[in-house]
């Protein structure tokens, strides 16, 4: 085309666009965008390939449930965004020398992950190279092309967190395969995370309530610590996660819809001797395209389907992969209908609060 007809062609998109588009942090929830700065705090713009014509802006952060409502119930009655294989990061550089070679499940780094409201992490645990590194891998063996990196690093990550954040706390997750003679314990340590531990024998073994929340901020009881070795419990004080924990099967063993089987190591689904409850959705393979599907509606059925399977108990963690991909409200919105359901039997956390348009809405019928 020539040059005139090519600059006519242009003025009209450029016409088009700024007619159509918001822009300029004022785009809602599922308005389309070009740019992260066209969306509303909060929310990221993202194009849901299986779901979407064009990017729209979709949530990017989680509700701060203390802060919303308060902190003055016990830990077991709030749930919290988990992000599985939180360390398996794109683009996270090689500590090796050697080119990765593995899958990764998050697009985040571990500060990022916090700072949008992950409050608990899954990470696996190996000996490597002298020392305890994160890595993804088989048969218990760290290689080369399969390692993250350290897990100090990690770990320091989480340490600036909760040092900047003295109301917030986090939970570790460990698939455990260090060997190495207190060896989480000397991370944990160097890491400068001891302070912030909280003591197993605070922890309730009877399906009692865990202590109140503002009493865990109150001792610098901010960090948990969950391991999948039971024997450490014993040898270093750090909890063996299912004398406290029921958690469904991973994968895609735990993706069927209307069906909520319990993980092998965990104990049964409704035993009400373990006051936590964890359920996990993410694909064995990370599929990311698929993802934005995964955490949104399919999320939302399963943990219906777990609350049913749990003896009609929410669950207090939900774990997925690319924790940001949705088709709107996604994880987030998980947590919030969790949160919901946990703290004053509505739908979503947000209907908890005296005086909302939400809070209207959810009328005594829907509630439990
Ligand atoms: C804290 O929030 C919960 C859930 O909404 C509510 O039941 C409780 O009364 C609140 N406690 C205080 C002290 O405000």
């Amino acid at each position: 085309m020539d040059l005139s007809k090519y600059l006519l062609f242009i003025t009209a998109l450029v016409l088009l666009s700024v007619a159509s588009a918001c822009s300029h942090g004022k785009c809602g929830m599922l308005e389309k965008c070009s740019s992260d700065q066209d969306c509303d705090a909060g929310l990221y713009c993202f194009y849901c390939v299986e779901g979407f014509l064009s990017y729209k802006c979709v949530r990017s952060s989680a509700t701060d449930q203390f802060k919303l409502l308060n902190d003055s119930l016990p830990f077991n009655k709030y749930a919290f965004l988990t992000t599985h294989n939180a360390y398996a990061i794109d683009g996270y550089p090689s500590h090796t020398g050697v080119p990765r070679f593995t899958v990764t499940n998050q697009e985040d780094t571990v500060t990022q992950q916090l700072n949008n409201g992950v409050r608990a992490l899954m990470l696996d645990t190996y000996d490597f190279r002298g020392d305890v590194w994160l890595c993804h891998s088989f048969n218990g063996h760290c290689y080369d092309y399969t390692a993250f990196g350290p897990a100090i690093d990690t770990l320091k990550e989480i340490e600036a967190f909760l040092s900047a954040n003295p109301s917030e706390i986090v939970t570790i997750i460990l698939e455990d395969y260090v060997q190495a003679f207190k060896g989480l314990t000397k991370v944990f340590t160097n890491a400068g995370l001891m302070k912030y531990w909280f003591p197993v024998r605070n922890m309730p073994k009877n399906g009692q309530d865990w202590p109140l929340v503002k009493d865990m901020v109150k001792n610098n009881h901010r960090l948990l610590v969950f391991t999948s070795i039971k024997s450490k419990e014993e040898s270093e004080g750090i909890a063996y996660q299912w004398n406290y924990m029921v958690e469904n099967q991973y994968g895609d063993g735990g993706m069927h819809a209307g069906s909520c089987p319990n993980r092998a190591e965990s104990p049964s689904l409704n035993d009400k001797s373990k006051s936590l409850g964890l359920v996990n959705y993410f694909r064995t393979i990370p599929m990311k395209e698929l993802t934005c599907i995964d955490n949104s509606k399919d999320l939302l059925d399963m943990l219906h389907t777990c609350y049913g399977a749990a003896g009609n108990r929410w669950a207090n963690f939900v774990a997925v992969n690319y924790y940001k991909r949705s088709q709107g409200g996604g994880s987030f919105q998980a947590v919030d209908t969790l949160n919901g359901k946990l703290l004053c039997g509505c739908d979503d956390i947000h209907a908890c609060v005296p005086g909302s348009s939400l809070s209207a809405a959810c009328s005594a019928q829907d509630k439990l």
